[in-house]
């Protein structure tokens, strides 16, 4: 049953993840594990893809290292083994894989992780990726790989890349994908991280480069205030709008680009929408400016009153002010 659903409901997930295998089939060491290898589809397909190359699936589950064995010994494969998860054989290995299981086991670390904002599980829960990552880490040897086909959108996959980092398996930025699949006939976003212990590692500008060669709308949601910190530099211009008792319905600010000047940087902020735009040429700078015109129109018609700076200071303590006034 589990593995006619999971054929159903994962097909697509598989026929991408699988695609994106072939062409990186050199990728692979000799010794692979699959870490939270459920049903064991996966490994057993990588054990006939790759028959050269001794494959070890593990998972918390003991019913899907049930599972996984009965379709192991269907296949007749014999290079491929499934364990338990505390009963890993002790070995390092030159590549470590995993499909779809970051967000599940990163969250039995903090099992209240998803109830909370993004912006304050980014704050809370470098740590618990660090923590999980530092055990994938410690089962790869000194020059392993790391192939994962994991849940998420941008901001996932740059917490998780930094994580990585941390933790010396430095992502290449190149093999890196992203993707949209189809999970139980709903559209999903996962994204293919390339990771190796032996690489050099990048430098963020070129992590948000690549991000915004994929996403090039930029950000919306709590993120897009993470990414504005990360590359902001110098502010061009900006207003704050407040309502009768003063309390802030609207932030408004362009920046220029800390990394990059003939870059600009929208960020845009209301009760409902918060968003970090990127034009990437000077050209655009007007595109930028017209829509600044365009908020402080609908601002004004909306009966706010606008306080304009050009000053990242006044813009902050202008902030700190009226949320102090708001709370009185
Ligand atoms: C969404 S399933 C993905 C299964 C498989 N990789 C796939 O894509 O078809 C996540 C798997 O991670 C396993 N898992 C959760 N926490 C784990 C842990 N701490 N160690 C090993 N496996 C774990 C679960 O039992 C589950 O089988």
């Amino acid at each position: 049953m589990s593995l006619l659903f999971s054929s159903y409901y994962d097909l697509d997930v598989y026929k991408q993840f699988f695609e994106a295998v072939e062409k990186r089939k050199d990728f692979f060491g000799k010794n692979i594990i699959d870490y939270g290898c459920g049903n064991g589809i996966i490994t057993c397909y990588l054990a006939m893809m790759l028959p050269d190359r001794v494959l070890c699936g593990v998972d918390v589950s003991e019913n899907a290292i049930r599972i996984a064995n009965i379709l192991k010994d269907k296949l007749k494969l014999k290079n491929v083994g499934f364990y338990n998860s505390d009963n890993i054989p002790d070995f390092k290995y030159d590549t470590l894989v995993s499909v779809r299981t970051f967000h599940e086991n990163i969250s039995t670390l903090w099992t209240n992780a998803s109830y909370y904002s993004f912006e304050k599980q980014l704050k809370t829960n470098s740590s618990l990726y660090d923590q999980y990552i530092k055990q994938l880490s410690n089962l790869l040897n000194p020059t392993g790989n790391l192939i994962a086909f994991e849940r998420g959108k941008q901001m996932h996959f740059v917490e998780i890349s930094e994580s990585c980092k941390r933790n010396g398996i430095n992502p290449i930025l190149q093999e890196c994908e992203f993707h949209k699949c189809i999970e139980a006939s709903e559209e999903r976003d996962l994204f293919l991280l390339c990771a190796s212990k032996s690489v050099e590692t990048y430098s963020y500008d070129q992590l948000i480069g690549f991000i915004y060669e994929e996403y090039p709308y930029g950000y919306s949601g709590a993120y897009a205030e993470f990414i504005l910190e990360k590359i902001k530099g110098l502010l061009i211009d900006a207003f704050i709008s407040v309502d009768d008792k003063e309390t802030i319905c609207g932030i408004h600010a362009l920046y220029n680009n800390a990394a990059d000047y003939s870059k600009f940087i929208l960020f845009q902020k209301n009760k409902l929408n918060c968003t970090t735009q990127i034009f990437d040429k000077l050209e655009d700078m007007d595109e930028a400016e017209e829509l600044m015109k365009e908020s402080r129109k609908n601002d004004q018609l909306s009966g706010f009153k606008l306080f304009d700076t050009n000053s990242d200071y006044q813009l902050q303590t202008l902030i700190e002010y009226l949320n102090k006034t708001d709370k009185q």
